[in-house]
Protein backbone atom coordinates (compact mmCIF):
# COMPACT_ATOMS: atom_id res chain seq x y z
CA UNK A 1 0.00 0.00 0.00
CA UNK A 2 1.11 3.58 -0.53
CA UNK A 3 1.70 5.43 2.50
CA UNK A 4 0.31 8.99 3.56
CA UNK A 5 -0.34 11.36 5.86
CA UNK A 6 -3.73 13.34 6.24
CA UNK A 7 -3.86 16.94 7.17
CA UNK A 8 -7.41 17.84 7.64
CA UNK A 9 -9.78 20.18 9.57
CA UNK A 10 -13.21 17.73 10.02
CA UNK A 11 -15.39 18.87 8.13
CA UNK A 12 -17.84 16.85 6.43
CA UNK A 13 -16.36 16.22 3.39
CA UNK A 14 -12.45 15.60 5.68
CA UNK A 15 -14.47 13.12 7.42
CA UNK A 16 -14.98 11.10 3.93
CA UNK A 17 -11.44 12.04 3.14
CA UNK A 18 -10.43 10.46 6.69
CA UNK A 19 -12.37 7.33 6.07
CA UNK A 20 -11.18 6.13 2.02
CA UNK A 21 -7.21 7.31 3.93
CA UNK A 22 -7.96 4.69 6.58
CA UNK A 23 -9.86 1.54 4.96
CA UNK A 24 -9.21 1.90 1.20
CA UNK A 25 -6.76 -1.61 0.77
CA UNK A 26 -3.97 0.25 -1.70
CA UNK A 27 -3.51 3.30 0.87
CA UNK A 28 -1.79 3.03 4.87
CA UNK A 29 -2.79 6.09 6.48
CA UNK A 30 0.17 6.65 8.86
CA UNK A 31 -1.09 9.53 10.99
CA UNK A 32 -3.38 12.71 10.86
CA UNK A 33 -2.97 16.01 11.92
CA UNK A 34 -5.14 18.61 12.47
CA UNK A 35 -5.64 22.37 11.52
CA UNK A 36 -7.74 25.12 12.22
CA UNK A 37 -10.25 25.83 9.44
CA UNK A 38 -13.88 24.55 9.30
CA UNK A 39 -13.03 25.17 12.81
CA UNK A 40 -10.97 25.68 15.67
CA UNK A 41 -8.10 23.94 15.67
CA UNK A 42 -9.59 22.24 19.53
CA UNK A 43 -12.76 21.33 17.69
CA UNK A 44 -11.22 19.97 14.34
CA UNK A 45 -8.83 17.74 16.63
CA UNK A 46 -11.80 16.02 18.56
CA UNK A 47 -13.71 15.67 15.18
CA UNK A 48 -10.67 13.89 13.71
CA UNK A 49 -10.35 11.44 16.78
CA UNK A 50 -14.62 10.99 16.56
CA UNK A 51 -14.54 10.02 13.03
CA UNK A 52 -11.39 7.55 13.69
CA UNK A 53 -13.54 5.85 16.45
CA UNK A 54 -16.65 5.85 14.28
CA UNK A 55 -14.85 4.14 11.62
CA UNK A 56 -12.72 1.61 13.49
CA UNK A 57 -9.52 2.78 13.16
CA UNK A 58 -8.97 4.30 16.73
CA UNK A 59 -5.24 3.59 16.72
CA UNK A 60 -4.07 5.85 14.20
CA UNK A 61 -2.43 8.64 16.06
CA UNK A 62 -3.87 12.45 15.69
CA UNK A 63 -1.84 15.71 16.29
CA UNK A 64 -2.65 18.65 16.72
CA UNK A 65 -0.93 21.24 14.42
CA UNK A 66 -1.72 25.21 14.01
CA UNK A 67 -4.28 27.16 15.43
CA UNK A 68 -3.86 30.26 13.14
CA UNK A 69 -1.89 31.26 10.09
CA UNK A 70 1.62 33.22 10.74
CA UNK A 71 -0.03 36.21 9.90
CA UNK A 72 -3.56 36.09 10.03
CA UNK A 73 -6.65 35.44 12.64
CA UNK A 74 -8.09 32.30 12.28
CA UNK A 75 -11.49 32.37 10.20
CA UNK A 76 -13.92 29.14 10.66
CA UNK A 77 -16.98 27.95 8.38
CA UNK A 78 -20.15 27.75 10.83
CA UNK A 79 -22.60 28.63 7.83
CA UNK A 80 -21.59 25.12 6.15
CA UNK A 81 -20.33 22.74 9.24
CA UNK A 82 -21.78 23.96 12.36
CA UNK A 83 -20.53 25.01 15.66
CA UNK A 84 -18.91 22.14 16.12
CA UNK A 85 -17.31 21.78 12.60
CA UNK A 86 -19.02 18.43 12.70
CA UNK A 87 -22.44 18.97 13.05
CA UNK A 88 -25.59 16.92 12.11
CA UNK A 89 -25.84 13.74 14.23
CA UNK A 90 -25.59 13.05 17.77
CA UNK A 91 -24.38 8.94 17.08
CA UNK A 92 -20.58 10.21 16.75
CA UNK A 93 -18.66 8.37 19.60
CA UNK A 94 -16.16 9.93 21.72
CA UNK A 95 -12.26 9.35 20.80
CA UNK A 96 -11.10 6.21 23.24
CA UNK A 97 -7.31 7.32 22.41
CA UNK A 98 -6.88 10.96 22.93
CA UNK A 99 -4.47 13.26 20.29
CA UNK A 100 -1.09 13.00 20.95
CA UNK A 101 0.51 15.88 22.42
CA UNK A 102 3.78 15.03 23.51
CA UNK A 103 5.30 15.31 20.04
CA UNK A 104 4.61 18.61 17.92
CA UNK A 105 2.54 17.61 15.07
CA UNK A 106 5.16 19.29 12.28
CA UNK A 107 8.11 16.78 13.66
CA UNK A 108 5.64 13.76 13.98
CA UNK A 109 4.79 14.24 10.04
CA UNK A 110 8.59 14.78 9.36
CA UNK A 111 9.45 11.47 11.08
CA UNK A 112 6.45 9.40 9.65
CA UNK A 113 7.27 10.32 5.92
CA UNK A 114 10.95 9.94 6.17
CA UNK A 115 10.53 6.85 7.83
CA UNK A 116 8.74 5.71 4.61
CA UNK A 117 11.27 4.25 1.67
CA UNK A 118 12.43 7.71 -0.26
CA UNK A 119 10.26 8.32 -3.34
CA UNK A 120 6.65 6.72 -1.81
CA UNK A 121 4.77 8.56 0.82
CA UNK A 122 2.21 11.35 0.02
CA UNK A 123 1.12 14.07 2.02
CA UNK A 124 -2.64 14.74 1.77
CA UNK A 125 -4.01 18.27 2.44
CA UNK A 126 -7.59 18.93 2.89
CA UNK A 127 -7.80 22.29 5.26
CA UNK A 128 -5.63 25.44 5.28
CA UNK A 129 -2.25 25.11 4.44
CA UNK A 130 -0.15 26.00 7.45
CA UNK A 131 1.02 22.79 8.89
CA UNK A 132 1.66 22.04 5.32
CA UNK A 133 4.32 25.21 4.69
CA UNK A 134 5.81 24.57 8.08
CA UNK A 135 6.46 21.17 7.25
CA UNK A 136 7.88 22.31 4.09
CA UNK A 137 10.10 25.48 5.36
CA UNK A 138 11.09 23.73 8.36
CA UNK A 139 12.49 20.99 6.76
CA UNK A 140 13.12 21.12 2.96
CA UNK A 141 14.51 16.99 3.30
CA UNK A 142 10.72 15.99 3.06
CA UNK A 143 10.34 17.99 0.01
CA UNK A 144 13.01 15.70 -1.54
CA UNK A 145 11.86 12.59 0.10
CA UNK A 146 8.26 12.64 -0.95
CA UNK A 147 6.72 10.98 -3.80
CA UNK A 148 3.77 13.76 -3.83
CA UNK A 149 1.75 16.41 -2.54
CA UNK A 150 -2.49 16.39 -2.88
CA UNK A 151 -4.43 19.53 -2.04
CA UNK A 152 -7.97 20.38 -2.04
CA UNK A 153 -7.97 23.29 -3.10
CA UNK A 154 -8.27 26.86 -5.24
CA UNK A 155 -10.88 27.70 -7.83
CA UNK A 156 -9.34 28.43 -11.16
CA UNK A 157 -12.57 30.08 -13.31
CA UNK A 158 -12.05 31.56 -16.81
CA UNK A 159 -13.65 28.33 -18.56
CA UNK A 160 -11.13 26.05 -16.74
CA UNK A 161 -13.89 23.33 -17.19
CA UNK A 162 -17.44 23.48 -19.26
CA UNK A 163 -18.77 21.75 -16.34
CA UNK A 164 -22.31 22.93 -15.04
CA UNK A 165 -21.64 23.59 -11.42
CA UNK A 166 -18.23 24.97 -11.63
CA UNK A 167 -19.89 28.68 -10.21
CA UNK A 168 -22.22 27.90 -7.71
CA UNK A 169 -25.28 28.87 -8.19
CA UNK A 170 -25.09 29.85 -11.71
CA UNK A 171 -23.27 33.27 -10.64
CA UNK A 172 -21.07 33.47 -14.14
CA UNK A 173 -18.78 35.96 -12.11
CA UNK A 174 -18.68 33.65 -9.03
CA UNK A 175 -15.99 31.18 -8.91
CA UNK A 176 -14.86 31.14 -5.30
CA UNK A 177 -16.76 29.89 -2.48
CA UNK A 178 -15.33 32.14 0.30
CA UNK A 179 -15.97 35.38 -2.10
CA UNK A 180 -16.27 35.42 -5.89
CA UNK A 181 -12.89 34.59 -6.45
CA UNK A 182 -11.13 32.44 -3.38
CA UNK A 183 -11.41 29.26 -1.98
CA UNK A 184 -11.97 28.37 1.72
CA UNK A 185 -8.54 26.71 2.34
CA UNK A 186 -6.67 29.24 0.39
CA UNK A 187 -8.30 32.18 1.43
CA UNK A 188 -8.07 31.29 5.12
CA UNK A 189 -4.04 31.48 4.97
CA UNK A 190 -2.49 32.46 1.62
CA UNK A 191 0.64 32.96 2.74
CA UNK A 192 1.06 29.46 3.83
CA UNK A 193 -0.60 28.54 -0.12
CA UNK A 194 1.67 30.99 -1.84
CA UNK A 195 5.08 28.94 -0.10
CA UNK A 196 4.17 25.72 -1.06
CA UNK A 197 3.31 26.92 -4.73
CA UNK A 198 6.48 29.51 -5.03
CA UNK A 199 8.88 26.24 -4.44
CA UNK A 200 9.96 24.73 -8.01
CA UNK A 201 10.86 21.42 -6.71
CA UNK A 202 7.67 21.20 -4.62
CA UNK A 203 5.27 22.55 -7.18
CA UNK A 204 6.31 20.10 -9.57
CA UNK A 205 5.41 17.08 -7.44
CA UNK A 206 1.92 18.72 -6.46
CA UNK A 207 -1.63 18.05 -7.56
CA UNK A 208 -4.49 20.52 -6.31
CA UNK A 209 -8.33 19.57 -6.31
CA UNK A 210 -10.14 23.39 -7.05
CA UNK A 211 -13.60 23.87 -6.87
CA UNK A 212 -13.65 23.44 -10.96
CA UNK A 213 -13.33 19.90 -10.58
CA UNK A 214 -14.92 19.21 -6.58
CA UNK A 215 -17.79 21.07 -7.72
CA UNK A 216 -18.97 18.24 -10.24
CA UNK A 217 -18.52 15.55 -7.66
CA UNK A 218 -22.20 16.02 -5.61
CA UNK A 219 -23.12 13.99 -3.25
CA UNK A 220 -26.52 13.40 -4.63
CA UNK A 221 -29.60 12.08 -3.47
CA UNK A 222 -29.17 8.72 -5.25
CA UNK A 223 -25.19 8.77 -3.28
CA UNK A 224 -26.98 9.85 -0.05
CA UNK A 225 -29.20 6.74 -0.21
CA UNK A 226 -26.46 3.97 -1.47
CA UNK A 227 -24.36 5.53 1.88
CA UNK A 228 -27.14 4.50 3.94
CA UNK A 229 -28.24 1.47 2.88
CA UNK A 230 -25.27 0.39 0.80
CA UNK A 231 -28.01 -0.55 -2.31
CA UNK A 232 -31.00 1.99 -3.15
CA UNK A 233 -32.72 -2.19 -2.82
CA UNK A 234 -31.69 -2.50 0.93
CA UNK A 235 -34.79 -3.35 3.65
CA UNK A 236 -32.21 -3.79 6.21
CA UNK A 237 -31.90 -1.48 9.17
CA UNK A 238 -28.81 0.97 8.25
CA UNK A 239 -25.71 0.15 10.76
CA UNK A 240 -25.11 3.26 13.29
CA UNK A 241 -21.55 4.37 11.31
CA UNK A 242 -23.91 3.83 8.40
CA UNK A 243 -26.72 6.55 10.01
CA UNK A 244 -23.71 8.93 11.11
CA UNK A 245 -22.27 9.58 7.45
CA UNK A 246 -26.01 9.79 5.95
CA UNK A 247 -26.62 12.28 8.43
CA UNK A 248 -23.53 14.39 8.17
CA UNK A 249 -24.75 14.79 4.39
CA UNK A 250 -27.70 15.76 4.80
CA UNK A 251 -26.86 17.84 6.89
CA UNK A 252 -23.71 19.17 4.49
CA UNK A 253 -26.78 19.18 1.89
CA UNK A 254 -28.72 21.72 3.94
CA UNK A 255 -25.83 23.85 4.71
CA UNK A 256 -24.85 24.12 0.93
CA UNK A 257 -28.65 24.67 0.08
CA UNK A 258 -29.01 27.42 2.47
CA UNK A 259 -25.81 29.02 1.45
CA UNK A 260 -25.14 28.97 -2.44
CA UNK A 261 -28.96 27.75 -3.46
CA UNK A 262 -27.52 24.10 -4.61
CA UNK A 263 -30.21 21.75 -4.22
CA UNK A 264 -28.77 18.79 -6.10
CA UNK A 265 -26.25 17.60 -2.99
CA UNK A 266 -23.03 19.36 -1.48
CA UNK A 267 -20.01 18.97 -3.46
CA UNK A 268 -17.65 16.02 -1.82
CA UNK A 269 -14.21 18.48 -2.09
CA UNK A 270 -11.75 16.28 0.02
CA UNK A 271 -11.84 12.77 -0.94
CA UNK A 272 -10.84 14.02 -4.27
CA UNK A 273 -7.33 15.07 -2.68
CA UNK A 274 -6.93 11.17 -0.93
CA UNK A 275 -8.52 10.07 -4.50
CA UNK A 276 -5.35 11.50 -6.23
CA UNK A 277 -3.37 8.77 -5.10
CA UNK A 278 -5.23 5.95 -6.22
CA UNK A 279 -5.64 7.60 -10.02
CA UNK A 280 -3.79 8.39 -12.94
CA UNK A 281 -2.23 11.35 -10.94
CA UNK A 282 0.18 9.07 -9.31
CA UNK A 283 1.99 7.02 -12.33
CA UNK A 284 3.34 4.87 -10.12
CA UNK A 285 0.46 3.48 -8.78
CA UNK A 286 -1.25 3.70 -12.41
CA UNK A 287 1.30 1.64 -13.66
CA UNK A 288 0.93 -1.18 -11.17
CA UNK A 289 -2.43 -0.92 -11.00
CA UNK A 290 -3.68 -0.25 -14.56
CA UNK A 291 -7.20 -1.44 -14.15
CA UNK A 292 -8.22 0.11 -10.63
CA UNK A 293 -6.34 3.63 -11.35
CA UNK A 294 -9.36 6.26 -11.63
CA UNK A 295 -9.19 8.40 -14.06
CA UNK A 296 -8.70 12.12 -14.21
CA UNK A 297 -8.60 14.36 -16.77
CA UNK A 298 -5.61 16.90 -16.52
CA UNK A 299 -5.29 16.98 -20.19
CA UNK A 300 -2.44 15.02 -20.86
CA UNK A 301 -0.05 15.91 -18.22
CA UNK A 302 -1.06 19.75 -18.20
CA UNK A 303 1.28 21.19 -15.94
CA UNK A 304 0.80 25.00 -13.95
CA UNK A 305 2.92 28.04 -12.20
CA UNK A 306 0.19 28.75 -9.78
CA UNK A 307 0.24 31.73 -7.34
CA UNK A 308 -2.31 32.64 -4.61
CA UNK A 309 -3.24 36.45 -4.38
CA UNK A 310 -1.89 37.47 -0.20
CA UNK A 311 -2.76 41.43 -0.51
CA UNK A 312 -5.90 41.87 1.23
CA UNK A 313 -7.45 41.31 4.37
CA UNK A 314 -9.82 38.85 5.83
CA UNK A 315 -13.10 40.28 5.32
CA UNK A 316 -12.40 43.44 3.62
CA UNK A 317 -13.32 43.89 0.28
CA UNK A 318 -15.25 40.67 -0.39
CA UNK A 319 -17.23 41.85 -3.58
CA UNK A 320 -16.06 40.97 -6.73
CA UNK A 321 -12.80 43.59 -6.53
CA UNK A 322 -11.39 41.56 -3.77
CA UNK A 323 -8.42 39.57 -4.62
CA UNK A 324 -7.31 37.90 -1.12
CA UNK A 325 -6.77 33.79 -1.68
CA UNK A 326 -7.21 34.00 -5.31
CA UNK A 327 -5.46 31.64 -7.34
CA UNK A 328 -3.79 32.84 -10.49
CA UNK A 329 -2.81 29.25 -12.52
CA UNK A 330 -1.18 29.71 -15.89
CA UNK A 331 -0.15 26.75 -18.20
CA UNK A 332 3.44 25.98 -19.01
CA UNK A 333 5.63 23.87 -20.24
CA UNK A 334 8.19 21.57 -17.61
CA UNK A 335 7.56 21.15 -14.22
CA UNK A 336 4.52 22.75 -12.17
CA UNK A 337 1.25 22.36 -11.03
CA UNK A 338 -1.19 19.44 -11.71
CA UNK A 339 -4.73 21.10 -11.81
CA UNK A 340 -7.30 17.94 -13.19
CA UNK A 341 -9.95 19.15 -15.18
CA UNK A 342 -12.92 16.04 -14.68
CA UNK A 343 -13.19 13.09 -12.86
CA UNK A 344 -14.56 9.63 -13.67
CA UNK A 345 -17.38 10.07 -11.67
CA UNK A 346 -18.90 7.03 -11.62
CA UNK A 347 -15.47 4.98 -10.40
CA UNK A 348 -14.75 7.91 -8.36
CA UNK A 349 -18.08 6.97 -6.00
CA UNK A 350 -18.23 3.59 -6.36
CA UNK A 351 -14.62 3.65 -4.84
CA UNK A 352 -15.74 6.11 -1.73
CA UNK A 353 -19.07 2.97 -1.86
CA UNK A 354 -16.24 0.50 -1.45
CA UNK A 355 -14.62 2.11 1.50
CA UNK A 356 -17.96 2.96 3.56
CA UNK A 357 -18.36 -0.88 3.08
CA UNK A 358 -15.29 -1.54 4.44
CA UNK A 359 -15.55 0.34 7.07
CA UNK A 360 -19.03 -0.91 8.05
CA UNK A 361 -17.73 -4.48 7.86
CA UNK A 362 -14.22 -3.36 10.38
C1 LIG B 1 -12.94 23.25 1.50
O1 LIG B 1 -13.32 24.09 2.57
C2 LIG B 1 -13.80 23.33 3.64
O2 LIG B 1 -14.95 23.89 4.18
C3 LIG B 1 -14.05 21.94 3.12
O3 LIG B 1 -13.80 20.98 4.14
C4 LIG B 1 -13.06 21.82 1.99
O4 LIG B 1 -11.79 21.39 2.45
C5 LIG B 1 -13.80 23.58 0.30
O5 LIG B 1 -13.58 24.90 -0.09
CA1 LIG C 1 -11.53 20.46 4.65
Amino acid sequence: PTPLWLDCDPGHDDAFAILIAAHHPSLNLLGISTIHGNASLEKTTTNAGSVLEAIGKPNIPVYPGSHKPFSRPALHAPDIHGESGLDGTDLLPKATRPPVTDKNAILAMRDALLAQPKGTPWVVATGTLTNIALLFATFPEVVEHIQGLSIMGGAIGEGFTDAPMSRLAGEKSRIGNVTPWAEFNFYCDPESSESIFSNPVLASKTAIMALDLTHQVLASQAIQTRILHGSIHSTEEPTILRQILHALLTFFAATYEKAFGLTTGPPLHDPLAVAAILSTLNPAFANKHPNQALVFDDKGGERFALSIVTDGQHGKDVSITGQLGRSVATPIDGPGVAIPRGVDLDAFWNMVLQCVQLADDC
